[in-house]
């Protein structure tokens, strides 16, 4: 799950202990009695069964090392809420691949460097789809649309082209580049104005909102700060959708809740693929009509002085005639702009309050990268884009920043069919899970590193 297993900087969640019972009416004590009878019994027959399951053919393969396994929910137990910290703990005691069994998911996971290159370079055949899950399917318009969840295949390799030469591509970025300056300005404004009045500032809250404005503009043309009420109401279906992905869906692991919808996830993504659906449309159809009417009324050459955002540029696309399996369909271009919005705002927002974190932190190295900026930009100027290149330190700051504070530090893909890595064998879907937190602490391959040291880049 691209959201899945994401870590927050700074941010700490407190969970009421809920109260415990301390005296029972005589009968409820009857009834709960007969519940954990029924429950026991139940949970015995599930582990003949899963027993049975594990015989032969299964016991020939040759899996990796393995922590103590419960019956029937496996190792989901040790997942706990940072799966990336307790996955980290186990390999630190069992090495840098591991078996896993999440309910009645298979799982590897890779924590070292030498361990993710054998998995993601050479095995990415057998290792190139991302893990899609009930409420992925249901949020992109069955199993096979968009892009982040689009199995490995002609599809996702031309949204990956599409996304690297032409939406994302250098021209692009270029021309909507003031768009960034805008909004950073925008951010400087606020912090300015509240430190003027010495207010407090929501650091990571501010900080969403710029990449929320910043890709909401770029895709769509719209920002969700003022007034306007549209994109606010797609950023927050964006949101809802992306917190819906991230959410651990019992009927993913576990075959007999296949169908239940226990918590009620399967519900609620039906519900916001619908209301997503209907203002995408709403949004698509209104541009179409803008078009038009620009098409109608514009000179010769007049187009090429306007620029245009990712919608445009979609619709572009998708007007061009190509074999019908290949023409980019409406539903393409409505998760595509979802794609560009989960993965580009939570993951720029949080990784760089986590810069911020640090240089706060580490008021030595906050002071050498303020004196790069003061001698490459001066102090009569803003910080540019074009101004990254001749600013290293303030580069190897925010890779620091990634190594130690990965912002999707689980990587996940699942295996097309059986296959054979590292002399151990994995059944076909078996989950695989990369661990970047692991990784980037990995005593073999950094000095001293739970140390900030950008110097070390
Ligand atoms: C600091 C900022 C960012 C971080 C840390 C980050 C992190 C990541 C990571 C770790 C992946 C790989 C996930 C995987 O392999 O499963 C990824 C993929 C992706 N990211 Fe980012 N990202 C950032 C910014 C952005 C931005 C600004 C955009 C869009 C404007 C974006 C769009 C995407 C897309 C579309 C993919 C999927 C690519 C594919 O399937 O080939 N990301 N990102």
């Amino acid at each position: 799950h691209f959201h899945l297993f994401k870590q927050h900087a700074l941010v700490f969640h407190f969970h009421p202990i809920s109260g415990v019972e301390t005296s029972s009416p005589p009968a409820a004590m009857e009834g709960y009695l007969n519940l954990v009878a029924v429950v026991s019994s139940l949970a015995c027959l599930i582990t003949l069964l899963f027993i049975r399951k594990l015989s032969p053919a299964r016991r020939t393969l040759n899996l990796p090392p393995s922590p103590t396994a419960l019956p029937v929910i496996g190792h989901l137990h040790l997942l706990g809420p940072s799966p990336h910290r307790a996955l980290h703990k186990v390999s630190t005691r069992l090495g840098s691949v591991i078996h896993l069994r999440l309910g009645a998911v298979p799982c590897v996971v890779a924590s070292g460097a030498g361990a993710a290159k054998e998995f993601l370079r050479t095995h990415d055949l057998s290792f190139s789809d991302r893990v899609r899950s009930k409420v992925t399917d249901c949020l992109n318009y069955g199993a096979a649309g968009g892009f982040i969840f689009a199995p490995y295949g002609d599809h996702w390799r031309r949204m990956r082209k599409l996304c690297v030469s032409e939406l994302l591509g250098g021209s692009t970025l270029e021309q909507l580049r003031s768009i960034r300056r805008e909004e950073v300005g925008r951010l400087f404004q606020t912090l300015n104005d509240k430190a003027e009045k010495r207010q407090e500032v929501d650091v990571g809250a501010e900080l969403v909102k710029l990449t929320s404005n910043v890709i909401l503009r770029m895709v769509m043309g719209k920002g969700c700060f003022g007034t306007d009420g549209e994109a606010l109401q797609v950023k927050k279906l964006m949101e809802d959708a992306s917190e819906l992905m991230g959410k651990f869906n019992l009927a993913d692991f576990l075959g007999f809740c296949k169908n239940l919808d226990l918590q009620g996830f399967q519900k609620r993504a039906e519900d916001v693929q619908r209301r997503f659906d209907g203002m995408m449309e709403g949004i698509i159809e209104e541009r179409e009509d803008l078009r038009r009417r620009k098409k109608e009324t514009a000179c010769d050459g007049d187009h090429a002085l306007v620029r245009k955002d990712l919608l445009d540029m979609l619709l572009d696309i998708s007007q061009v005639e190509e074999g019908a399996d290949k023409k980019l369909t409406r539903e393409d271009v409505k998760i595509f702009l979802r794609d560009i919005f989960a993965g580009g705002t939570d993951n720029a927002a949080v990784t760089m309050e986590w810069v911020l974190a640090e240089l706060i932190n580490h008021p030595a190295i906050l002071e050498k990268a303020r004196g790069e900026i003061d001698s490459v930009v001066g102090d009569a100027r803003m910080v540019e884009e074009s101004d990254i290149p001749s600013l290293p330190f303030l580069q190897a700051v925010v890779k620091e920043t990634m190594r130690l504070h990965p912002a999707a530090p689980l990587l996940t893909r699942h295996s097309s069919g059986p296959c054979r890595v590292m002399g151990y064998d994995f059944p076909a879907k078996t989950m695989l899970l990369v661990n970047l937190w692991a990784i980037g602490r990995d005593p073999d391959q950094w000095e001293d590193p739970l140390e900030f040291r950008p110097e070390r880049f």
